[in-house]
């Protein structure tokens, strides 16, 4: 279950190997990743199920929770549309037992609108705003970016940086009203919830280490350019300090 976290994708290419080898499925978590492409392909060419978020914080944002799910796989698909609907196959008739999980007409419609009309001008702008942000931090020694892949359309859900003194900058930056977030500050293996794998602090450290240094700066839409040299002149001023 790969996830393109932060709206970048992995490296399908790759999993798709690793997948064949073992006769495993890939359910992909897009749920960040809406109008990403991996080598110029959309997500769901990679594997058997790509499944997308609509929550208000997303790329694609309707007015309440919504999501959807993308498969070239007519079977997973027809099976799909049996789970969401109590398996009801007519009025009378449950073939499987199901879910109530039917997307609000409304908020489809909303869905539909922004698909077609906001999504393009949403990403090109997320994009944009993010090369900004590369492009200044990239003589800052105290600023970590990932390195950027030709082959990857990251669609930047999510701008973040690796920092020392990551707790101490996003204070100094919340202080200058700047919505500075950190996503996500426990790794999976360290939550309540995966008590059961009895995993432990430092048995992943990269996970951990990401944890620990990770910060998004805010990437929205409706950024400006000024916005975004306002917030890199307040990191550079805060390790100058
Ligand atoms: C990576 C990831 N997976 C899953 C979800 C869950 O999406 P939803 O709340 O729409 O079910 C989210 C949204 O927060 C997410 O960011």
């Amino acid at each position: 279950m790969p996830v393109h976290w932060a709206g970048r994708p992995c490296e399908l290419d790759k999993i798709k190997i690793i997948a064949k080898k073992y006769n495993l499925k890939i359910i992909q978590d897009a749920s960040q990743a809406i109008d990403t492409r991996f080598k110029n392909k959309q997500l769901v060419y990679f594997g058997d199920i790509c499944t997308y978020s609509m929550h208000p914080l997303k790329n694609l944002n309707i007015w309440g929770d919504g999501g959807f799910v993308a498969t070239n796989n007519k079977k997973i698909a027809d099976k799909l549309y049996l789970l969401r609907n109590h398996g009801l196959v007519n009025r009378n008739n449950s073939k499987i037992f199901g879910y109530n999980s039917r997307l609000d007409t409304i908020q489809a419609v909303v869905a539909n609108y922004k698909l077609k009309n906001k999504l393009n001008r949403v990403t090109k702008k997320r994009i944009k705003n993010s090369k900004l942000f590369d492009r200044l931090f990239k003589n800052n020694p105290n600023v970590k970016t990932i390195k950027r892949h030709s082959y990857l359309r990251e669609v930047f859900h999510l701008y973040h940086i690796n920092v020392k003194k990551r707790d101490q900058l996003q204070q100094y930056l919340i202080s200058k009203s700047i919505d500075a977030k950190v996503h996500y500050p426990i790794p999976i293996h360290l939550q309540s919830a995966a008590k059961y794998l009895k995993y432990k602090r430092g048995d992943f450290p990269t996970a951990e280490e990401i944890a620990n240094t990770t910060l998004s700066l805010p990437v929205h839409e409706f950024i400006r350019e000024k916005d975004i040299k306002y917030v890199v002149n307040l990191v550079d001023k805060f390790y100058s300090k």
